[in-house]
């Protein structure tokens, strides 16, 4: 096809289906740029998780395998920084299926899990399996504590300075990631409070720029420095004391292997 044959039959698409020009406006070429554009000085840094001797061995019990779920590393992460940094309270937002709130719950005294409550999910539209899908695994756990609501607007006064671990996994627009890391900063229990962000990248080695314009801008400044993109995982981690980090590369030789066996038990419906 050439390139006016191209140009003509898109801009016939997207006469006939304009909601097509989010497709162009999401392109993450575009969004890359514009990222660069707002922060000119700020050059994104790994950090890897899984060479610290915590994660030489991690045992998941709550995968369910299924669309979004989150990868096998991410839960893998949360544990990690859980026992590495003794987290005791431990905030999340996106319940979803539970399936964070699960991994997470035998490694903390608290997990507190905020979504959009079912009657918010139903006037949104969303499909009734879809929101029965929600809190699967997490709804008989005992330190579990489920909230209800909308993240932009929950009143957070009850959770303020308590938590050690924050993990942020709701809506990811930019401006909802902005929104949510400005609001979640007040829940910090000190300075050594970690916060977690989900879909930092869109696979393990290429960031996602929308989001992570969203944590930049979320974050004071002084903040920026100690964000790091985690290696073979999605998530982005801030973390307060400053840890051995390399500058992102692509296509690195791999310096690691994980073993993984899978063993499938009935989950009770
Ligand atoms: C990606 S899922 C969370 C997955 C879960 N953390 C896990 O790893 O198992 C995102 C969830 O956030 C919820 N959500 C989206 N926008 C929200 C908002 N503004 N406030 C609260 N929850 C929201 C959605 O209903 C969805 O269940």
């Amino acid at each position: 096809m050439s390139k006016i044959f191209k140009f003509l039959k898109g801009i016939s698409l997207l006469v006939q289906k304009p909601y097509l020009i989010n497709l162009i406006l999401k392109e993450e070429g575009l969004l890359a740029s514009r990222f660069k554009k707002r922060f000119p000085n700020l050059e994104l840094q790994e950090i890897d998780v899984f060479a610290w001797p915590e994660a030489q061995q991690i045992q998941l019990k709550t995968m369910s395998f299924l669309s979004g779920s989150s990868l096998p590393t991410d839960f893998a992460l949360l544990q990690v920084l859980c026992s590495k940094y003794q987290v005791e309270n431990y905030f999340e937002i996106g319940t979803w299926r539970g399936e964070s709130a699960a991994n997470v719950a035998p490694f903390v005294k608290q997990v507190n899990t905020l979504n959009l409550s079912d009657t918010q999910l139903k006037a949104l539209g969303c499909e009734d399996a879809y929101i029965q899908a929600h809190r699967t695994f997490s709804k008989d756990l005992q330190n579990v504590n489920h909230l209800f609501g909308d993240s932009a607007h929950f009143d957070l006064s009850p959770y303020e300075k308590q938590m050690d671990l924050i993990f942020i996994d709701g809506d990811h627009s930019l401006e909802a990631v902005r929104r949510d890391t400005q609001r979640m900063l007040r829940l910090r229990k000190n300075e050594n409070s970690i916060l977690v962000w989900h879909d930092a990248k869109s696979d393990t080695e290429y960031p996602r720029y929308d989001v992570l314009q969203g944590i930049f801008e979320g974050l004071p400044q002084a903040m920026h420095p100690n964000v790091y993109l985690v290696k073979h995982a999605l998530c982005a981690v801030y973390l307060p004391a400053g840890h051995p980090s390399t500058k992102l590369s692509l296509h690195e030789k791999p310096n690691k292997v994980f073993s993984v066996t899978l063993k499938r038990e009935v989950f009770p419906n």
